[in-house]
C-alpha cells in the first residue's frame, strides 16, 4: 500500500538501533527523509549512511543529540526547525525493585522518558498545527496499562505518555495533525536478542531459545514470540500516513496479546 508520505521529514528519536531504527527504515521505505538521532555522532552517521545507501532517493540526515539535555535539544531545533513527523521513541528501561527506586531514579525516568518527548512536542507541534499537517507518535509499552511490578519507575512514565498524548491531541481539533501512542509488547531489539542468546546454551538455535523463553517467562503472550521491530515500524508508518487521520489521541496496542483485557 502506497502511504503517500514521499518527501515528508521525520525525526525519530533513538533511531540508531532497536525499534527506533526499524521505524526510520520503514519510513524511508515510503520515501520519507528521516532525521536519525542518538547520542553518539559516529553511530548516527553510520545509520544515516546505511539508510542513504538502501534508499538513495531519500535524504536522511544526522540529528545527533542527547535529547534529555535542554541545550542539546535547543541546538537540534536550530539545525532542524521544521519537520512533518515526530516519533518520540527514545526511552530507557531496566528491571528494578520498588524499594530500590529512590527520588533520583524517579526523576531520571520522568526526565528521560517523558520530559524529553514533551520538550520536542512542545517545539514542533505548533508548527505542524500552523502547516495543517503533522504526526506525533509516542512509543509507550504494554506496561503503560498493565504494570508488571518489575519496573515501577518505567511503567509510570509510559502511563504518563498516554495522558500527554491525549492532552496534546486536544490542541489539534479540526486540523490534519494527529498525536497517538503505540504500546508495543516485548520486542526483539538488539538488546533483547543479546539477552536471550546469553540465557541458553550456545548450540541451541535462536528460534528454540525464543520459544523456551516465551513459555517460561511470557506465557500470556498470544503470539509466543517477540514482536519484530519492523512490525512496530510498519504500524508507525501507517499511523503517520494520511489514511490514519481519524486516529486522534489514541492508545494503539501492538502487544502480541499480552494485555488480557478488551480495553
Ligand atoms: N524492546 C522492547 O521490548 C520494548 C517493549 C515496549 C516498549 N519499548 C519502548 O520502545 C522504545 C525503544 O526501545 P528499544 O528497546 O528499541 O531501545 P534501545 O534498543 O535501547 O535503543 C535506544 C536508542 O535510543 C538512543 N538513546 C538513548 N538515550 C538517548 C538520549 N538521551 N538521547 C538521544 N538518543 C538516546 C540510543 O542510542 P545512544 O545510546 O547511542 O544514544 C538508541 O539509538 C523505548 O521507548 C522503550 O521503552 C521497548
Amino acid at each position: 500500500m502506497e502511504m503517500n508520505l514521499k518527501n515528508k521529514t521525520a525525526l525519530v528519536t533513538g533511531s540508531t538501533r532497536g525499534i527506533g531504527k526499524a521505524i526510520a527504515i520503514e519510513l524511508a521505505k515510503e520515501g520519507v527523509n528521516v532525521l536519525i538521532n542518538g547520542r553518539n555522532y559516529e553511530e548516527v552517521e553510520r545509520t544515516v549512511n546505511e539508510i542513504k545507501s538502501e534508499f538513495p532517493d531519500t535524504f536522511p540526515q544526522n540529528a545527533a543529540a542527547d535529547i534529555v539535555d535542554n541545550q542539546q535539544r535547543e541546538a537540534l531545533f536550530k539545525k532542524h526547525p521544521q519537520i512533518d513527523i515526530l516519533v518520540n521513541n527514545m526511552g530507557i528501561y531496566e528491571m528494578m525493585k520498588y524499594e530500590d527506586v529512590d527520588d533520583e531514579v524517579w526523576e531520571k525516568y520522568i526526565r528521560t522518558n517523558v520530559l524529553a518527548a514533551n520538550g520536542l512536542s512542545k517545539f514542533y507541534l505548533p508548527k505542524m498545527i500552523k502547516n495543517n499537517f503533522g504526526r506525533v507518535i509516542f512509543i509507550a509499552s504494554e506496561e503503560a496499562v498493565m504494570p508488571s511490578g518489575q519496573m515501577p519507575q518505567y511503567c509510570i512514565t509510559k502511563s504518563m505518555l498516554l495522558s500527554l498524548s491525549k492532552s496534546l491531541s486536544k490542541l489539534t481539533i479540526g486540523k490534519e495533525v494527529t498525536i497517538n501512542t503505540i504500546l508495543p509488547g516485548p520486542t526483539l531489539s538488539e538488546n533483547v536478542h543479546h539477552i536471550i542468546e546469553g540465557m541458553y546454551p550456545n548450540e541451541m538455535p535462536f528460534s528454540e531459545k525464543e520459544k523456551e523463553f516465551m513459555t517460561e517467562n511470557l506465557p500470556q503472550s498470544e503470539i509466543q514470540r517477540f514482536i519484530r521491530p519492523a512490525e512496530i515500524g510498519r504500524l508507525t508508518t501507517f499511523l503517520c500516513s494520511p489514511y490514519a487521520s481519524a486516529f486522534k489521541g489514541s492508545p494503539i496496542r501492538m502487544d502480541g496479546g499480552m494485555v488480557p483485557t478488551i480495553f
